[in-house]
C-alpha cells in the first residue's frame, strides 16, 4: 500500500486541481490532501473566497482523494509524512526545489501545472465581472 500526500489551498476548485489530484493518486494506492486553513492562508497573506470547511468538503468529494487533513503551518509536513506513512510527497512544479529536504523521509515529486488556469486568475475574473455587472446596472 503506497500513500501519497499533497498540499494546497484549493480555492474555487478547478481543472488544474483535478489534474493534479488525479496524477498524484495514480502514483500510489491512497491520497491524503492537506488543505490550508483560513488562518494559515491569512498568515501567508493569501486570500481564498471559499471558506476552509467548504474547500475541505469539496476536495474530500473528489474521487481521487481518500483523506483530507487541515494544513495549519509550514512545519507540519515532516510530521504528516511520518504519521500517515507517506511514500510520495507531490506538489505542482510552481514549487520546484522548495521541498527537496523532504526527500529524507519520502520521494518528492513535482508535477507539471495545468496551463492557463489558477484560483488567482479566477478571483480576478470574478472581480472584473462583478465590476462590469455594476456598470451595466
Ligand atoms: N495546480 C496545478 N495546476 C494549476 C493550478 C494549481 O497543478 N493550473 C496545483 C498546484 O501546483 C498545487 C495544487 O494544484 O500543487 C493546489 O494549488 P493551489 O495553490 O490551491 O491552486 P492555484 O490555482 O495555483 O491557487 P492560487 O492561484 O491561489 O495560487
Amino acid at each position: 500500500m503506497k500513500t501519497v500526500i499533497t498540499y494546497g489551498t484549493f480555492d474555487l476548485f478547478h481543472i488544474g486541481h483535478v489534474n493534479l489530484l488525479k496524477r498524484a493518486r495514480s502514483l500510489g494506492d491512497r491520497l491524503v490532501v492537506a488543505v490550508s486553513t483560513d488562518e494559515f492562508n491569512e498568515r501567508k497573506s493569501k486570500i481564498s473566497l471559499v471558506p476552509y470547511e467548504h474547500r475541505a468538503a469539496i476536495v474530500e468529494s473528489c474521487r481521487y482523494v481518500d483523506l483530507v487533513i487541515p494544513e495549519n503551518d509550514w512545519t507540519q509536513k515532516k510530521i504528516d509524512i511520518v504519521t500517515h506513512n507517506v511514500d510520495f510527497f507531490v506538489i505542482g512544479d510552481d514549487w520546484k526545489g522548495k521541498f527537496d529536504d523532504l526527500s529524507e523521509y519520502c520521494e518528492v515529486v513535482y508535477l507539471e501545472r495545468t496551463e492557463n488556469i489558477s484560483s488567482t486568475a479566477m478571483r480576478e475574473a470574478i472581480l472584473v465581472f462583478t465590476q462590469l455587472g455594476k456598470d451595466l446596472i
